[in-house]
């Protein structure tokens, strides 16, 4: 399952889509380990060490843009955290990660969780502050017809009309939020079905855009980090999102305010993503909708990864084994 569509020189993309699938399988492997284990620091902890790691080793001068964090909070990968080998020569790459995103998911083994990251050349992607941001997702069939603004049931129709079917066909991705209890009623009222989702919505996002996953929309309020992640990949997809900040408080505001953001706005796909040239990249950590989860076996263990670029065209799927073992072939039966 792999479409690549080559034009022209496109260096970014180019250049580091496979080192950047290296880097968030690393993540995933590491995390992978602690699925089940009831505790999600510790799943995000070997994730964001192992991320951090593998992106030292590459050839660049890359800083973190969305991160774990702001500097006094987050030992590593902070945001404004500078990472690769800075050289003068060396490209400048932003970079968002989420090394895990779903830490939750990982700790109670449920479907879904990712470690993903999105790059661009400079400015290329919004330095999101870490709060709360309202989302409509939706597919390349229904890109440019959505509006946030508008009511949750126009959406709904204009979203079947596109998919060629009803809105009792669409299945909408929702976080399970106290503070979404109104969103339902709504999409209950309008006829579609709904996924509640523990959490996750950056996966969400990537299913809504892929035909064939039964998931059409995502609505509701989640990370604005998630919602730049998001971007990137519906970028790549030729999805929409749609979005507005919501700041949970008065400081969160203020910080908005401070990173430039304007609270009244609706921010398009491209306002969150801008840049020209987007890699968007995801290993799957427990089982999900479009990635397989991590596999371990005797001599080694398999991710299922996928790569995009934004200018090229790139949809690349991989399906990766990482032999750890080579004298003990008697397992590679195993794949
Ligand atoms: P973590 O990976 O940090 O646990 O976050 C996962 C997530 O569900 C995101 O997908 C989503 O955008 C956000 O948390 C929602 O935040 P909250 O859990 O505060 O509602």
């Amino acid at each position: 399952m792999s479409r690549r569509i080559t034009q022209g020189a496109h260096s970014l993309e180019r250049r580091f889509a496979d080192d950047f699938v290296q880097v968030c399988e690393a993540a995933a492997l590491s995390s992978g380990r602690l699925m089940g284990r009831g505790d999600r620091h510790a799943a995000d902890q070997a994730a964001t060490e192992a991320m951090r790691d593998t992106l030292n080793q590459m050839t660049m001068r890359g800083t973190i843009v969305i991160g774990e964090g702001e500097r006094d909070e987050a030992p590593m990968l902070y945001i404004g955290e500078k990472v690769g080998s800075w050289q003068d020569d060396d490209i400048e790459i932003d970079i968002a990660v989420d090394p895990l995103e779903g830490t939750n998911l990982v700790a109670n083994g449920m479907p879904n969780a990712i470690a993903v990251l999105a790059v661009s050349t400079k400015g290329g992607l919004v330095h999101a502050p870490d709060t709360y941001m309202e989302k409509l997702i939706v597919g390349p069939a229904a890109a440019g017809k959505i509006d946030i603004t508008a009511p949750v049931k126009t959406n709904l129709a204009i979203i079947a009309m596109s998919l060629n079917r009803e809105i009792e066909d669409l299945t909408v991705m929702i976080l399970e939020r106290d503070r979404h209890a109104e969103l339902i009623e709504e999409v209950r009222a309008a006829g579609a079905r709904i996924r509640l989702i523990g959490d996750g919505d950056v996966t969400a996002a990537i299913a809504a855009a892929v035909r064939g996953t039964a998931v059409h929309a995502v609505m509701g309020i989640g990370g604005a980090p998630e919602g730049v992640l998001a971007a990137a990949a519906m970028k790549c997809l030729g999805g929409e999102i749609q979005a507005r900040f919501k700041p949970r408080n008065e400081e969160e505001a203020a910080r908005c305010v401070r990173m430039g953001i304007d609270l009244d706005k609706v921010y398009s796909t491209n306002d969150l993503a801008p840049g020209e040239e987007i890699i968007f990249a995801a290993t799957g950590v427990t089982e999900g909708d479009t990635l397989h989860g991590v596999r371990y076996f005797g001599s080694g263990c398999r991710t299922y990864s996928m790569v995009m670029g934004a200018k090229s065209g790139l949809i690349r799927f991989i399906d990766s084994v990482h032999v750890t073992d080579k004298r003990n072939p008697v397992s590679l039966s195993r794949y």
